[in-house]
């Protein structure tokens, strides 16, 4: 590595930052940044391939790009200490299945077990929106325990956290989705989350965490904050009589006066 890039150091705060949000316990949550040839290469040897490491699925869509890519087990509060430690470098081979390890996972470590629900959203959030290059993954308190008391149908979730404050239907007018409760870190429920990334950019795991991706790391961050806190509201008030609420008339004078589209069929 020539010098410190802009993309390690954006990565590095935004971890830092979801493990002081109290999102990301233990090796709790995964981030995957996709990056270009011409990003990367300034700074690193792209010919020199360190290890190659098979993922166990095949990404076809994204063969020869490149992905930063936290580590699997590897704490996010530790990375700013150690970040060829806890994250890696790779680019993915020609034939989309393996990864080709360029920097990082310095002590012999790999990728997220969640790589393969990281790099399906990936293909199908690119084919949605080519600006596409985060996919972020975290297990914050309040959206967690809403999906305990909380019906999981996803019209009835979004309508409830839009309900929460004004900023949601601006933030995600795309609404939620959400998985039921599955097993963690296989290829199912990469597939599962990729497919659920059709047509929302947030995925909750219920009993698990989120799923949010974005053009950036701040626009991931900023939607799964702003979820969040609606869900921490939520959690406040559930329980208690509301005398008002911010009604669907409101949810759509909000949608038209910020110019946002309402995702069809969630508001009666
Ligand atoms: P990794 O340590 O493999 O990234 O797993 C953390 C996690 O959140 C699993 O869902
Ligand atoms: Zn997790």
């Amino acid at each position: 590595m020539n010098e410190y890039p802009q993309f390690m150091t954006d990565m590095i705060n935004t971890v830092s930052l979801m493990y002081d949000h109290g999102w990301d316990e233990r090796n709790g949550g995964n981030v995957s940044l996709l990056l270009h040839e011409d990003e990367v290469s300034p700074y690193f040897d792209t010919k020199k391939v360190i290890r190659e490491i098979p993922i166990g699925f095949a990404a076809p869509a994204l063969a020869g790009e490149y992905f930063l890519v936290t580590g699997t087990g590897k704490y996010f509060k530790n990375v700013k200490y150690d970040p060829a430690r806890n994250m890696g470098l790779f680019r993915l081979s020609a034939s989309g299945d393996t990864a080709e390890l360029i920097w990082g996972y310095s002590d012999g470590g790999r990728f997220t077990s969640e790589l393969p629900a990281h790099l399906m959203s990936h293909t199908v959030r690119r084919a949605i929106d080519p600006a596409n290059r985060v996919v972020m993954h975290c297990h914050p308190v309040n959206l967690l325990a809403m999906s305990f008391i909380h019906p999981l149908d996803e019209k009835e979730f979004s309508h409830t956290l839009w309900q929460m404050c004004t900023e949601c239907m601006v933030v995600f007018p795309d609404g939620v989705n959400v998985l039921p409760w599955m097993l963690c870190g296989t290829n199912e429920i990469g597939e599962a989350t990729a497919e659920k990334m059709k047509t929302a950019r947030l995925v909750v795991w219920a009993q698990h965490g989120i799923y949010g991706v974005g053009k950036d790391l701040d626009e991931a961050f900023g939607l799964i904050e702003t979820a969040e806190k609606a869900a921490e509201i939520y959690m406040k008030i559930e329980g208690k009589p509301w005398l008002q609420t911010i009604t669907d008339d409101d949810l759509r004078v909000i949608a038209k006066a910020f110019g946002v589209k309402i995702r069809e069929g969630f508001l009666d």
